[in-house]
């Protein structure tokens, strides 16, 4: 059957997920590691290229040879304030090509190469499209596959070309906030007829780079994007980096290292600050961060309760809030039955607030009140693959 080889990639700045339609339903499938997420990541060695979670996993050891982050530069020259921007905390090398585009330098083979955005994403691409013929036992052409609903026709069309260039078809892009609101929508039994008074569903998908908001309408078999609205710089990775700083700033005291001049240090520094921020949401006490042999055979140890997070992340949360603003402004302030946030921890699609909560209580409290309360009614987990390849399917 030939709809049986489309897949939906969700292609994320940190990971991507790859579905498929099959016997009646919408199936994550699962890469050579056995998990659903795989990381956005492509490393270089003497002797091989590694794709993944392989990639992934040897980063902190080969920093200037694995490349990550590279969503955010498809599509865009090298002298994009963006791009500058971008570059400045990638721990790797650039080189900018003939016409001012993008080049990432790197040692493989023993060779200096240099590859382009497009390049490193097709590779990534290719390691999708075998995950996908491996789970499915079949080739693979036809796919779907997300983007960020403010991307502009060159980054799209970037990543067109990463997808040819991985030998994938691409039937059609779509927005990262149709996708969601689909997944909300196709497997709901219970919405409005299409004469009656549409439920509205306010989502918000805040990613490792970028924060997504949608409002959208539901009717049986019809779905009304009312408004979106995104902050394309404000993610997981934001308070990522206020933590390490706040660790940074202890262990100087603390320990008289400095983290900052040392990337490897500051690597682990940041794997470890995100494990605790993950923790966090589910969790408001005390909580402990050990690393061994950190620097200058230092050990070091520390702590944080959600709370002090949250003072330092302040500023994001009130980001966050401003965008959702806007996006209800731009919905003319419908009444909203739901709130959803979508989850990127897919598996567990039952209520689980987590990041919820990490996000919701660094909000103004009477804003979110005013905004949602009364009728609204919070949603757990949503992931936003399935219905990009239901979609693809549907063609
Ligand atoms: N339980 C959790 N609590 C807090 N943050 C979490 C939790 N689980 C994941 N995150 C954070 O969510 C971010 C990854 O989200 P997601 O997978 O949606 O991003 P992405 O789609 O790869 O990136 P983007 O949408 O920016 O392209 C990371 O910063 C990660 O640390
Ligand atoms: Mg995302």
């Amino acid at each position: 059957m030939a709809s049986m080889s489309v897949i939906g990639i969700d292609f994320g700045n940190e990971s991507c997920y790859v579905a498929v339609a099959r016997a009646g339903g919408i199936e994550t499938i699962a890469n050579d590691y056995s998990l659903r997420a795989t990381p956005s990541c492509v490393a270089f060695s003497g002797k091989n290229r590694l794709l993944g979670v392989a990639a992934h996993n040897q980063m902190v050891t080969n920093m200037k040879n694995t490349i990550h982050g590279f969503k955010r530069l498809l599509g865009r020259m090298h002298s994009d304030p963006h791009v500058s921007s971008e570059i400045k905390s990638l721990p790797f090398n650039f080189t900018p090509q003939n016409h001012g585009q993008i080049g990432i330098k790197v040692n493989y083979m023993d060779e200096d190469h240099v590859f382009s955005p497009e390049q490193i994403t097709a590779m990534l691409f290719t390691k999708l499209k075998d995950t996908a013929e491996q789970g499915l036992k079949t080739t693979v052409n036809d796919c779907v596959i997300s983007v960020p609903s403010y991307f502009t026709n060159a980054e799209r069309k970037a990543l067109l070309d990463s997808a040819q260039i991985a030998g994938l078809n691409v039937l059609r892009l779509m927005n990262e906030t149709t996708a969601t609101a689909l997944t909300y929508g196709i497997y709901k039994q219970d919405l409005p007829e299409p004469d009656d008074k549409p439920r509205n569903v306010f989502f918000v998908d805040c990613g490792h780079s970028s924060l997504q908001v949608s409002a959208v309408a539901f009717n049986k078999g019809k779905l009304k994007m009312l408004a979106t609205a995104a902050d394309s710089n404000l993610g997981g990775r934001d308070i990522d980096t206020i933590l390490a700083e706040y660790f940074c700033k202890e262990f100087e005291t603390k320990y008289k290292i400095n983290a900052r001049t040392n990337p490897k240090a500051y690597l682990r520094l940041r794997t470890e600050v995100e494990k605790l921020k993950k923790q966090m949401s589910a969790n408001s006490t005390k909580l402990p961060l050990n690393i061994e042999c950190f620097m200058d055979d230092k050990d070091v140890h520390g702590e944080i309760k959600r709370e002090i997070m949250e003072e330092l992340c302040a500023h994001l949360f009130h980001r966050v809030e401003q965008t959702m603003r806007r996006c209800l402004e731009d919905s003319s302030y419908v009444p909203y039955s739901y709130v959803s946030v979508r989850e990127t921890v897919r598996d567990e699609f039952t209520v689980n607030f987590s990041r919820f909560s990490a996000i919701f209580t660094g909000l103004d409290a009477k804003f979110v009140a005013r905004s949602f309360v009364g009728s609204a009614r919070l949603l757990g987990a949503i992931g936003g693959i399935e219905p990009v390849v239901w979609k693809a399917c549907l063609r």
